[in-house]
């Protein structure tokens, strides 16, 4: 069956078409082509996604993409479905998904279907060159880890999923989006936190894991953000004020601990953000007797979290394969709406044609 596929939930207007057959026993993808325009640098003077910015430039970008993605009059004729992601996310932008979804479905008259942004991000790890045998990663436990959400759920197959757990508070790359802010790091705030934190020492400031010890699946990450904003406030006549120093030595100097400082501060708060993640994770799979824990959603680009969660089951010596999608489909991308929605179909679960910013898994 050939999906085209779009999505405009947040900052990011993408449209792919895709391949996909056999059913949930034997699904095979092909990615025939996948675009997306990302809007990082109009919001990033904003210090975050602007709704209606967002709108407008979905509104701009999708004749544009479509026109790259979908070919000729041949090539639309062998498309079975439409597939649009109707949430969750920012409802003018999924809105504007969604009625251009309609028109292209009415003139080319082919059946149109809504997909769930997260179920996008919880299949996206059979994109993984990892996953060609997925079935003998099932049962697993997924970690949907966005700037939107933050998920633990079971798969006991492709057709039903159940959440575990979710953040009480703010997501976890929310969280790194405001402490990259609070680093003077430019937005969004992940890549940039990240490589920074490769120069500091993890354990050198000891940031609260909140929860870590309940025995929940759930998360929080608003007080670990207010805990680093409190350790600079604290900081801020100290090492942060080199400026007025006079001698050019002492300044250099000054200049040289104060960037160690905030290496040190990303790699700490990094390592208490992920820390939950992996103990709660790791908790699920063996309670659920999981053969893999699967990531997804832009957080799921930072290659220290699979890193963590491997060094951390080899410790236990629990065999337990950790599968992350490649990077381009840990962003926002409408190859795993397409996905999805394939999924969903199977599944005989279907989504209204209506933007939900709040639908949840
Ligand atoms: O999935 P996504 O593209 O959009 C949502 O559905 O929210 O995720 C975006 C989030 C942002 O908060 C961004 O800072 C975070 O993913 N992110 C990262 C990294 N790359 C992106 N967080 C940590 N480390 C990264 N390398
Ligand atoms: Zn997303």
């Amino acid at each position: 069956m050939r999906i085209l596929a779009i999505e405009t939930s947040c900052d990011e207007t993408a449209i792919a078409l895709l391949e996909i057959k056999g059913g949930l026993n034997n699904l095979k993808l092909k990615v025939k082509k996948s675009v997306v325009a990302s809007q990082i640098k109009l919001h990033a003077k904003y210090g975050g996604v602007v709704p209606n910015l967002a709108k407008r430039e979905h509104i701009k970008n999708l004749p544009i993409l479509l026109g790259r993605v979908a070919g000729g009059k041949s090539q639309i004729e062998r498309i079975d479905l439409i597939a649009v992601t109707v949430g969750p996310g920012l409802e003018p932008a999924l809105w504007t998904g969604i009625q251009f979804a309609k028109e292209l479905a009415k003139k080319w008259k082919k059946p149109l279907v809504g997909a769930s942004h997260l179920d996008g991000h919880l299949y996206s790890f059979l994109l993984s060159s990892r996953a060609k045998n997925y079935k003998e990663l099932l049962p697993s436990i997924t970690l949907i880890v966005s700037g939107g959400h933050t998920i633990l759920a079971e798969l006991k197959n492709l057709k039903s999923y159940k959440k575990l757990g979710e953040t009480c508070d703010d997501a976890i790359g929310e969280s790194f989006d405001k402490v990259a802010r609070l680093l003077n790091l430019p937005y969004p705030g992940g890549p940039a936190l990240e490589k920074l934190a490769k120069k500091g020492n993890p354990q050198a400031i000891p940031f609260p894991s909140p929860m870590i010890s309940q025995q929940n699946y759930d998360f929080s990450y608003s007080g670990l953000k207010t805990s680093v904003l409190y350790y600079l406030k604290n900081l801020g006549s100290g090492v942060a004020n080199f400026s007025i120093s006079k001698k050019e030595k002492k300044v250099l100097k000054d200049i040289e601990s104060q960037q160690n400082m905030q290496a040190d501060i990303a790699a700490s708060f990094q390592r208490a953000a992920f820390n939950v993640l992996i103990k709660k994770s790791i908790r699920a799979a063996q309670e659920f007797d999981a053969r893999a824990i699967t990531i997804g959603g832009g957080v799921a680009a930072n290659k220290m979290l699979p890193r963590m969660i491997e060094m951390d089951l080899k410790k236990l010596g629990l065999k337990i394969k950790v599968i992350v999608p490649p990077l381009k489909y840990c962003m926002d991308n409408a190859v795993m709406i397409g996905l999805a929605a394939y999924v969903s179909r199977l599944r005989k679960k279907s989504y209204k044609l209506r933007a939900d910013g709040n639908l949840n898994i």
